[in-house]
């Protein structure tokens, strides 16, 4: 059976009611090649969306409740359009709320409805789950009032990442940049996004692989405090870039300061701390470009190298991997036929990206499995990554 049919069915057998107006929308989660913690600083990152999604089927409803279920939670949380602010507190719907009351706070018209969301994105992995969340939330949220009203709004997707992020930073309380919500609104199949975070211009580029996959391998590590020391690091580029700024004035990011002019006037940096962060962020972006060009002259070697060198990077300068992602890379690359391999997300636990050839992925699968239990005490998971399609309706 077929994914829109399998939701439909279970939306039924929760809502039941009628069949004909209930639609279904799906957003996928990511994974970023390269360009970690530049995001929130005007810098570069290169992810591509997964062919893992999430899934939301919805039906309008003639009041203002949101009700909203998971599949695999099934209890229903109910709240009110004109009460989203209560949803704050809610263990489960904070996200559907943020959403709803960002699309509102952006002059969009809402309706009450019923969501059965389908989330196949692993939670708590650094694949994104929070956006894939957010963004079929806001297309099923738009998609019940047309539905209810017969009327087609104009969807933007560069604005439902926005909306996301906003619904994030609001109302999750995570300050996280739009790598995340752009990507999984705005994907394609086949191709990574070379985004500009400062004024989100943005490239799709074809991912030729030849011979090769991108793995994906998930420390299964509970995080905790995630989102504390994430909004921590984030604190930390500001002071750094004050700093820079009197030197060079017309910065408004650590993204927009070159390499070169890091050379000279990163010592003013004098706190060891902020300068390895600001370091971090200024040698990734340079790392991002340098990416692009490998991909685009069909270097994978290269590519791999710079992977390395951004993992090396966020473990002694951005300091967010941890024990378990290094653990990952470090096995990674004991295997014959891994070109590269690092973190990817924002770390302190969730996943890692290898760039492996493909007759060695069997090899990578059973040797990662294996001396990452022997050193860690519990299982990993690997998954061979497909670039799918962004936001879209099924
Ligand atoms: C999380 C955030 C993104 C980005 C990454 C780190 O995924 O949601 O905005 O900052 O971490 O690159």
């Amino acid at each position: 059976m077929d994914k829109k049919t399998m939701l439909i069915d279970r939306f039924m057998e929760v809502y039941k009611g009628e069949r004909e107006h209930i639609r279904v929308f799906a957003s996928p989660g990511r994974v970023n090649l390269i360009g970690e913690h530049t995001d929130y600083n005007g810098g570069y990152v290169l992810p591509a969306a997964l062919d893992m999604n999430c899934y939301v089927a919805v039906r309008p409803r003639e009041d203002r409740i949101l009700r909203m279920m998971a599949t695999d939670i099934g209890e229903i949380t109910e709240v009110s359009l004109d009460d989203l602010e209560s949803a704050k507190k809610l263990k489960w719907g904070n996200y559907q709320a943020g959403v709803a009351f960002e699309l509102m706070n952006h002059g969009y018209s809402l309706t009450g409805c019923d969501m059965l969301c389908h989330d196949e994105v692993p939670i708590g992995s650094g694949l994104s789950s929070s956006a894939a969340i957010e963004t079929v939330t806001a297309l099923a949220l738009l998609g019940a009032y047309d539905e209810k009203f017969g009327t087609k709004t104009k969807v933007d997707p560069v604005e439902i990442a926005k909306i996301g992020q906003k619904a994030e930073n609001n109302f999750v309380g995570v300050s996280c940049g739009i790598m995340d919500q752009f990507s999984s609104a705005m994907g394609k199949k086949d191709h990574v996004i070379f985004l500009d975070c400062k004024d989100l211009s943005y490239e799709l580029i074809p991912l030729k692989m030849e011979g090769h996959k991108l793995v994906i391998t998930n420390t299964n590590k509970k995080r905790s405090l995630a989102a504390v020391k994430y909004n921590e690091r984030r604190s930390q580029c500001d002071p750094a870039l004050e700093i820079l700024k009197k030197f060079l004035p017309k910065i408004r990011f650590l993204g927009e300061v070159s390499k070169e002019d890091f050379e000279k006037f990163g010592s003013y940096i004098t706190d060891p701390v902020l300068y390895k962060r600001a370091r971090h962020v200024i040698t990734e972006d340079d790392r991002v470009l340098k990416s692009i060009e490998a991909l685009k002259a069909n270097d994978l070697v290269q590519f791999g190298e710079l992977m390395k060198m951004s993992h090396v990077s966020l473990r002694d300068d951005y300091e967010v991997t941890g024990e378990e992602l290094d653990a990952l890379y470090e096995i990674a690359l004991t295997v014959p036929g891994v070109l590269g391999s690092r973190m990817t997300g924002a770390g302190f636990g969730g996943c890692t990206v290898s760039l492996v050839k493909e007759d060695a992925v069997e090899s990578f699968t059973r040797i990662v499995t294996e001396k990452y239990r022997e050193r860690i005490g519990y299982d990993c998971t690997v998954y061979v990554a497909t670039v799918g399609d962004g936001g879209r309706e099924l």
